[in-house]
């Protein structure tokens, strides 16, 4: 029995391309705050949404591996790849699944968010698998300009497109397994209508703070100014995910108190991380601002990279300690939780000072609309770009000698 188990989950992983290059002929449909909102509340229905989701997620999911397998072979074949390209066609089909059956039927209902439990938990690690693979990769072949370019591209799309997916699965699996938060009754799903922004802010920096104490027996303080154009008096609230707010947050405190810490190493006191949380008419801003010695402008875009961290890579199997620094994923994984929703994260430098990195937010939940890769010829473009001669004059090293051109 098992091995007719064993022969037929073979023969349903070896059709995963025919139905990816179907699914991918599709664009993914983005949704808005609202909907989400609206699909959770007033007109939630199990049905309807699971309706949406056994199409969508074949969409979002079959889109991205076709850019997987876009990657140059040499990263496409590493152990730690491969072993995610198996997890993206074993969930593809388990969803697939659910094609041929009848939406009216409960025990239907309840296996698809049984199903989308199972497959949520086998993409927990994903991003230290992916970025295990990029390691493998570094470490035997020689790093070129374009390879960078083209894995900075993918990388960015598909943590955007595994961040969309799991707020699908989660907005499902929390809104209809029938409890409430009991910390949080008004959340729909992981969204707060009234996230307030302050608290989260003393949330992540607490948490910051304690892993700061741990590694360096001292950390700065918080600082925490909030400007509300509307409504002056009240804290600051805006309809969003408070745990990608968190999660952005919690990464730029934790590099503010690093910097800080390791740039007054033989000083008594440290000067305070400031936070000015900010509410317009179309942005929510949140300035985080340290003193910590700052960066040179050459290297900012490089700490977005996913093949640039100054820290060690921490160990993938140490899961006893969270690092305070790790692969170096914090900063570009936290700018795509902000550009999910029509945000930006921004960094502003002053080497010899300190840093502010601002986190844009969208003010108004009809404007936070998620932003989904999709998979078309512009994207299999960004794949073929090859390495031309730069339109810019590369300056030379020795000065120019002047006396060629003197005239007799
Ligand atoms: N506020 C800051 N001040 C100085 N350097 C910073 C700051 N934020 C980030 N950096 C630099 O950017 C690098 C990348 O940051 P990050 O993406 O969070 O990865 P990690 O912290 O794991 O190295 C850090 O290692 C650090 O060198
Ligand atoms: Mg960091």
């Amino acid at each position: 029995m098992k091995f007719v188990r064993f022969i037929m989950k073979n023969a349903a992983l070896a059709s995963a391309p025919k139905h990816i290059e179907h699914f991918s002929k599709f664009s993914p449909s983005p949704l808005s705050m609202k909907q989400f909102i609206d699909f959770g509340s007033i007109n939630a229905c199990e049905k309807t949404s699971f309706v949406f989701l056994r199409q969508e997620l074949p969409v979002r999911l079959s889109n991205i591996m076709k850019e997987i397998n876009l990657l140059p072979d040499k990263l496409l074949t590493t152990p730690s790849v491969q072993m995610v390209q198996r997890w993206y066609c074993q969930s593809l089909m388990e969803i697939l699944d659910f094609l041929d059956t009848n939406p009216d039927d409960h025990r239907v209902l309840a296996e698809f968010v049984d199903a989308l439990v199972t497959i949520r938990n086998r993409h927990n690690d994903v991003v230290p698998t992916m970025a295990q693979g990029i390691i493998e990769y570094k470490e035997v072949f020689p790093q070129d300009v374009v390879t960078n370019q083209n894995i900075q591209y993918f990388l960015d799309r598909f943590y955007m497109s595994r961040i969309s997916i799991r707020m699908l699965i989660n907005q499902h699996t929390l809104v209809f397994d029938g409890t409430t938060n009991p910390v949080h009754p008004n959340t729909i799903g992981s969204i707060d209508p009234q996230c307030n922004v302050g608290d989260v802010v003393q949330d992540a920096f607490h948490s910051a703070k304690m892993l700061c104490d741990q590694y360096y027996l001292r950390s700065p303080d918080l600082v925490l100014q909030e400007m509300n154009h509307k409504t002056k008096s009240h804290p600051i609230s805006i309809v969003y995910v408070p745990s990608h707010l968190y999660h952005m947050l919690f990464e730029l405190f934790k590099n503010a108190m690093r910097a800080t810490i390791e740039t007054h190493e033989n000083s008594n006191s440290l000067p305070p991380i400031k936070v000015m949380v900010s509410l317009g008419g179309e942005d929510m801003s949140i300035k985080v601002s340290d003193r910590g010695g700052g960066v040179p402008f050459r290297k900012i875009e490089n700490l977005f990279s996913y093949m640039y961290s100054t820290a060690p890579a921490p160990q993938i199997s140490d899961h006893s300690s969270t690092p305070l620094a790790g692969f170096g994923y914090g900063l570009p994984i936290s700018r795509l939780y902000a550009k999910y929703f029509q945000g930006d994260l921004q960094l502003y430098s002053m080497e010899g000072f300190g840093t502010d990195a601002v986190i844009y937010l969208k003010a108004l939940s009809t404007d936070s609309i998620e932003r989904l890769p999709v998979y078309n010829k512009t994207a299999l473009k960004n794949y073929k770009v090859c390495q031309e001669a730069d339109d810019w004059c590369v300056p030379s090293k020795e000065p120019l000698d002047l006396r060629k051109y003197k005239v007799a």
